[in-house]
């Protein structure tokens, strides 16, 4: 297979020494993140602080994810993790009236359980769809999502074994019965492309440490337009006013759109690391990037399955992502011995997670399931 991305996998120091497959977990640090990272502490170093400019890059981190999934700047908020974004979310609907069921899954990431079943004490019901081999069947979230549904949570992208899920058609079912659908992104975003618009979600999520080539700390919150005037979050603070810098703690007005969502200080150096990595992606072209990570899914499912090992992903590539979760019982001992090798995946639970990005080769990939076949059996 030709590999496409050269010039691009050049950005990526580690690369030269590391075989780094954790895109689910944490991807490749570029140079270009690198030195945004360097240009918030020279603020510091040289000037003290710079207040214009951290702000300005923190908009630029906002204005990209917005390129990035579609959506218009005022509909993106910032916050420092999509657990804080799901709070924040949960804060401004009402669970007290007729409408007070909260749909989620199995298979979300465990914080979005926690936040919504946080929300019991406001009066929310909760149910979680259960999973089958770790993925939903469709026709589930018409069976669970009724006119009682106030909101309905799914991952785009299930961080076990990147199953895949359709957004538009999901959104389809919910609104049919008139829920809101909340969209937690982090294992897409980034490695899979996101257009909000055409499949119709009124929140998405995801942070920045994964396919988005950041570093952990901060998280982007998506806001339908029509959708953000009609909510009032309790989880808030002055950077959910109309001016933060009027100081009236007196006054709780919301700002327009996404921003009412928004809380403290954002996350700075976050954001000139965010603000590098998205510009990257997006010059890029999430599309190209997709189409490639599409052909690792295939060689690594199916280079494993020669090999002998289970694959606990949807085998059938059009309903997975780049994660290709491979049996391990003894996962974490086994990311330790090929971290050894210089080979760095991911372990969640009984699973190795090889999660490539558009900087991995297809020889990476097999170099990392042959590492895998050749670990000791009792370990
Ligand atoms: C799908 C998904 N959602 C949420 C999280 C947690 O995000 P945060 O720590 O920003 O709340 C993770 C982390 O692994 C994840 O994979």
């Amino acid at each position: 297979m030709s590999f496409p991305f050269a010039r691009e996998r050049e950005y990526f120091p580690i690369l030269q020494e590391k075989i780094q497959l954790s895109s689910c977990s944490q991807s490749a640090l570029s140079k270009q993140v690198e030195a945004a990272i360097e240009e918030y502490t020279e603020t510091l170093r040289h000037t003290g602080m710079d207040w214009m400019l951290w702000m300005e890059k923190v908009g630029v981190a906002k204005a990209e994810f917005a390129k990035l999934i579609n959506a218009e700047l005022d509909e993106i908020a910032v916050l420092s993790s999509v657990s804080d974004c799901a709070s924040s979310v949960a804060s401004a609907l009402d669970f007290t009236g007729e409408r007070s069921k909260i749909v989620t899954t199995e298979i979300d990431f465990p914080s979005l359980g926690h936040v919504w079943l946080a929300q019991q004490k406001r009066g929310a019901t909760i149910r979680f769809i259960p999973e089958v081999n770790h993925c939903i069947p469709l026709v589930y979230y018409s069976e669970s999502v009724d006119e009682q549904t106030l909101i309905t949570s799914i991952p785009h992208v299930s961080y076990y074994n990147g199953f895949k899920q359709d957004l538009a058609q999901i959104a389809a079912i919910v609104h049919e019965k008139g829920s809101y659908l909340f969209v937690d992104a982090y294992q897409s975003a980034g490695g899979v492309a996101i257009d909000v618009k055409k499949t119709d979600v009124d929140f998405l999520t995801a942070g920045s440490q994964k396919f988005m080539l950041g570093i952990p700390g901060i998280a982007f919150l998506y806001v339908k337009k029509e959708l953000a005037e009609k909510l009032e979050p309790t989880v808030t603070g002055w950077f959910g006013r109309v001016n933060p810098f009027a100081f009236d703690g007196k006054l709780l007005d919301f700002a327009e759109g996404a921003r009412r969502f928004e809380t403290g200080t954002p996350p700075m150096i976050n954001g000139f690391a965010a603000a590098a990595a998205i510009q990257l992606l997006n010059e890029i072209g999430v599309e190209r990037i997709e189409t490639y990570l599409e052909t690792l899914s295939q060689t690594a499912i199916t280079y494993a399955q020669e090999k002998g090992l289970k694959v606990m992903s949807p085998t059938d590539i059009s309903q997975k992502a780049s994660n290709t979760a491979i049996y391990i019982p003894q996962a974490s001992k086994a990311e330790a011995i090929l971290k050894e090798k210089g080979i760095i995946v991911s372990a969640r639970n009984d699973v190795i997670r090889i999660a490539p990005h558009f900087y991995n080769t297809e020889q990476e990939v097999i170099a990392a399931i042959d590492a895998l076949v050749k670990l000791p059996a009792n370990l």
